[in-house]
């Protein structure tokens, strides 16, 4: 009886020892979301779980592996032990009602976070490689950054334009994929302000772990703010077709992959591209002109150019008025 009772407090005192470490090891970011309260909770508990099933596994293994060692000159076999009902049906019984209990609590735990506000604000999200954008329809507004006013449930309505991406933020806990040819939905209310990324959370090519966007959360002031020069920004743009080609580029997330500056992105640069000449990838140079373009954007892989090919680009299948204003826009980066 004195093994198990010495060994019954290690246990208790390793579990709390993980736990205390666990924790203090800081595994979650901050929790900036009303829906991060559940899942953290659950997430304590199972971490709770997790310590108590770690340490009543390896303390009496370790204990056992020190004290019950074979003593020198001791030859015989060990003491034969058959069966244990009371035992066996312990092991089973308690687990049993441990994981019904995790069960309710997982049930409980998801059905917080959907939890549905009817007044949430709407913003469509469009994922592709490699690039989120979010458009606010009350307010004709497209953007690369997702900006959010604190303590109001958003809904968001999430399509991808070609493979499977994933919408993450780790600081609100709540992931969920972005998936073609369907809309999906999620919902956060922020809680915290503070500037965080979306992650792209499914491998999705190439760029996969660059495809990352900014996430501001603000108070409903600076949101407000936001939103009336996003759409002043917008109101002018779309006066001047370079100001509607520009448009145009984050709308169907061209600047995923090409930069304005001549950084290096996953295809060639916009900066100075105009009336360029252009390397392609079979030895020949052509110039950037309104034809090369158009035709890059209507079949990518016509001519593949020096050091991106094999062209990742899909087709974007873009009117002519479409194609002179993105032209028009290009014009303007040099
Ligand atoms: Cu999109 Cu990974």
């Amino acid at each position: 009886m004195g093994h198990f009772l010495v060994v019954g407090i290690l246990v208790i005192v390793m579990a709390v020892l993980t736990y205390v470490g666990l924790d203090a090891a800081g595994l979650m970011p901050v929790q900036a979301s009303a829906q991060a309260v559940s899942i953290d909770w659950l997430w304590n508990w199972q971490i709770i779980a997790i310590s108590f099933l770690f340490s009543l596994i390896v303390v009496p293994m370790v204990y056992s592996l020190v004290v019950f060692r074979r003593k020198k000159g001791e030859t015989g076999d060990g003491q034969h032990i058959e069966g244990n009902t009371p035992l066996e049906i312990a092991w089973t019984v308690i687990p049993l009602f441990i994981v019904l209990a995790f069960a309710y609590m997982g049930a409980y735990s998801l059905g917080d976070t959907r939890r549905i506000d009817p007044n949430a604000m709407v913003v469509k999200v469009k994922a592709q490689q490699f690039v989120w954008t979010f458009e606010y329809p009350e307010y004709g507004i497209i953007s690369k950054e997702l900006h959010l006013p604190v303590n109001q449930q958003v809904l968001l309505k999430m399509e991808s334009a070609d493979v499977i991406h994933s919408f993450w933020v780790p600081e609100f806990r709540v992931k969920q994929d972005v998936v073609p040819g369907r809309v999906t939905e999620y919902r956060i209310t922020p809680t915290l302000l503070g500037n965080y990324k979306v992650r792209c959370a499914e491998l999705c090519g190439s760029s996969h772990a660059y495809m990352e966007g900014p996430v501001n959360v603000e108070s409903q002031a600076d949101y407000d703010a936001w939103i009336s020069e996003q759409s002043a920004i917008a109101a002018e743009a779309a006066k001047t077709p370079e100001g509607q080609g520009q448009l145009l580029t984050v709308r169907n997330g061209c600047i995923g992959c090409h930069s304005i500056d001549g950084a290096k992105m996953t295809g060639p640069t916009w900066f100075g591209l105009y009336g360029s000449d252009v390397k392609l990838e079979d030895g020949t140079t052509v110039v950037a002109d309104d034809a090369f373009i158009s035709e890059s954007i209507l079949d990518p892989k016509a001519k593949e150019v020096a050091g991106f090919a094999p062209t990742v680009m899909p087709p974007y299948a873009l009117s002519e008025t479409e194609i002179e204003n993105i032209i028009a826009y290009l014009k303007t980066l040099k």
